[in-house]
């Protein structure tokens, strides 16, 4: 079932089910394109959880360039699995999270500009802010997680704020073709071993799409991936519940 070819040795339970959260941000992208009610967010969380994904994702941003206040609330209330709410860690959006109550918050970077996030949390010089955030989600029963690059010291750091699961940033290894692929995909695995070893549960997530998820699913350690634009993308073209299913199938491939 599950791969066992981790010979190192786990902090916890080295054979994992391997589950998918999909970023859903991408149809409320489309729906604010021209601020109509369509594509209605709840169908899209709904046919994501019937093609078998096990979470739901969203990112409720600063700008609200596309997620909105109500799309949080309505999603909580309606879906059936897990709601994983991404989150810079400000006031404002700690104190949201902590009204919404979603399983999961993933504590990302943000900056107003940026086309999407970019880079991992800095843990380092943030670390009394992200340390706030996470006390406080953590104290609302919220499993946090922190967005971080695949980096050694940065989850040390993660051990020290206290939070139970990062999310590896897979963009790196997304953007990077041939050798320089293959060295970001090393310095993932390596970081996911480090970090299951210190008993932290790993996520991964990021550019992941049909043809590059295959290696991260492979890592025996990773037990969430967090993926939207390929998805939404292909939704286009077979719809969303396809598409979510094509990635399901991968992933299960990946650990056969
Ligand atoms: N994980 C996190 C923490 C993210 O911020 C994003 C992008 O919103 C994703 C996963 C999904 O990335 P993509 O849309 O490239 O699949």
């Amino acid at each position: 079932m599950q791969n066992q070819n981790s010979g190192h040795h786990s902090s916890h339970d080295s054979s994992k089910n391997l589950e998918l959260g999909v970023n859903i941000d991408h149809i409320a992208t489309l729906r604010q394109a021209r601020g109509t009610s369509y594509p209605d967010l709840l169908e899209a969380a709904f046919l994501v959880e019937k093609a078998g994904a096990q979470a739901i994702t969203i990112h409720l941003r600063e700008d609200r360039r596309h997620i909105q206040d109500a799309d949080v609330y309505a999603i909580r209330k309606q879906i059936k699995g897990r709601m994983n709410l991404e989150l810079a860690a400000t006031d404002e959006m700690v104190n949201i999270a902590c009204e919404v109550l979603p399983e999961d918050a993933c504590v990302v970077p943000e900056k107003r500009e940026e086309l999407t996030t970019e880079g991992g949390l800095d843990v380092i010089g943030q670390f009394d802010r992200i340390q706030k955030a996470t006390k406080q989600l953590s104290s609302q029963n919220i499993r946090v997680s922190l967005f971080i690059e695949p980096n050694i010291e940065h989850i040390k750091r993660v051990t020290d704020i206290g939070a139970p699961i990062i999310e590896l940033h897979t963009g790196s290894y997304a953007n990077a073709q041939g050798d320089d692929q293959l060295r970001e995909l090393e310095i993932i695995q390596q970081a996911s071993e480090y970090a299951d070893a210190q008993g932290i549960q790993v996520n991964a997530g990021h550019g992941l799409d049909y043809s590059n998820t295959t290696a991260i699913a492979k890592i025996p350690q990773i037990c969430e991936l967090n993926i939207g634009h390929s998805i939404i993308s292909r939704a286009v073209f077979i719809g969303i519940e396809d598409a979510t299913r094509q990635m399901l199938e991968i992933m299960k491939q990946a650990r056969l």
